[in-house]
């Protein structure tokens, strides 16, 4: 069922505080440009990571748009109301992030050139993510108890719908060389070697010693410190940061702290079920 709190958008679940019609058809009519890159993420699964990292990897580790500019209007979200304000004031290559699923993307984006990064995040922590955000952000619904968000994640009753469907969506796509896959987890364990693969990936050259400054800069602890990074400047009725920090522990596996063994059964029954035949080549099992 849609509330106040969220509007409808192809089926899917969507915060009315930052999106409204106007925007969504902003985004559906958005020019995309060659040179544009998209880090697409599920929500909870490393967007605001990838919005530190790309303006650092596109500019040669250059501090400047980390420091000045709030993540949201430095890689704006594509769906977001934002966009409109600040898409002149992008530099080329743009970088961008969504949350759409592939399907949903705008018709420019299709016949482009531009490129994606898709994070994917273990689901189970992608879960108890959303769980501490939904207690935080005070412009979506009240979780209710763990139990019953982990029913309404599983059936897709939360913004942007289904883990599973997003997931799906983008590793089924005609576009070939255009996207890379890259696990939350991979950027946890080695940072400097997740930013080698990006950088080339993007066609970038980085040196070793700029590779080593922006995986400084995006560390958990610099992003948290970062006021541009770390949502301090949302008002409180917004974003409680008391109840739970927007860059809450920066960790994999804390769904080991969290789930009961009855809830981790139904859970990756779920998700096992609805993933069965995709071949996930992943630093953790779904499982
Ligand atoms: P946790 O709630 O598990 O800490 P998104 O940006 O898609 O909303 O994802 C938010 C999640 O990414 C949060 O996870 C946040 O802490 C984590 N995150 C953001 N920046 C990070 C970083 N530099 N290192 C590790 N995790 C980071």
């Amino acid at each position: 069922m849609s509330s106040p709190r969220y509007i409808r958008h192809h089926d899917l679940l969507l915060p009315s505080e930052a999106h409204d019609a106007q925007s969504l058809e902003y985004a559906q009519n958005f020019s995309v440009e060659d040179t544009d890159v998209f880090a697409v993420t599920y929500p909870k699964s490393g967007t605001i990571w990838m919005q530190e990292i790309l303006p650092l990897v596109l500019n040669d580790g250059d501090l400047t748009p980390i420091h000045t500019i709030p993540n949201w209007d430095r890689v704006p979200w594509l769906e977001e109301k934002r966009l409109a304000f600040v898409v002149d004031q992008l530099k080329s290559p743009r970088a961008l992030v969504t949350h759409f699923p592939y399907h949903i993307m705008p018709p420019s984006f299709h016949t482009s050139k531009a490129k994606v990064i898709y994070v994917i995040r273990n689901p189970k922590d992608v879960m108890v993510s959303s769980y501490h955000f939904h207690q935080m952000a005070g412009f979506l619904e009240d979780p209710g108890t763990f139990d019953e968000f982990m029913e309404k994640f599983l059936e897709g009753r939360v913004m942007f719908g289904k883990w599973t469907d997003h997931v799906k969506s983008w590793r089924h796509t005609a576009l070939q060389d255009r996207i890379m896959f890259i696990a939350y987890e991979e950027m946890v364990e080695d940072l400097p070697a997740a930013l080698r693969r990006i950088s080339e990936f993007l066609g970038t050259k980085l040196s070793e010693k700029t590779i080593q400054k922006i995986a400084e800069h995006c560390s958990f602890k610099s992003m948290k410190a970062n006021k541009m990074s770390n949502f301090s400047l949302i008002p409180k009725q917004y974003m409680d940061h008391d109840k739970s920090p927007f860059l809450r522990k920066g960790i994999a596996e804390d769904w080991k702290n969290c789930f009961s063994s009855e809830q981790l059964a139904r859970f990756t029954s779920v998700i096992c079920k609805e993933m069965e035949g995709e071949s996930l080549s992943l630093p953790w099992s779904l499982a």
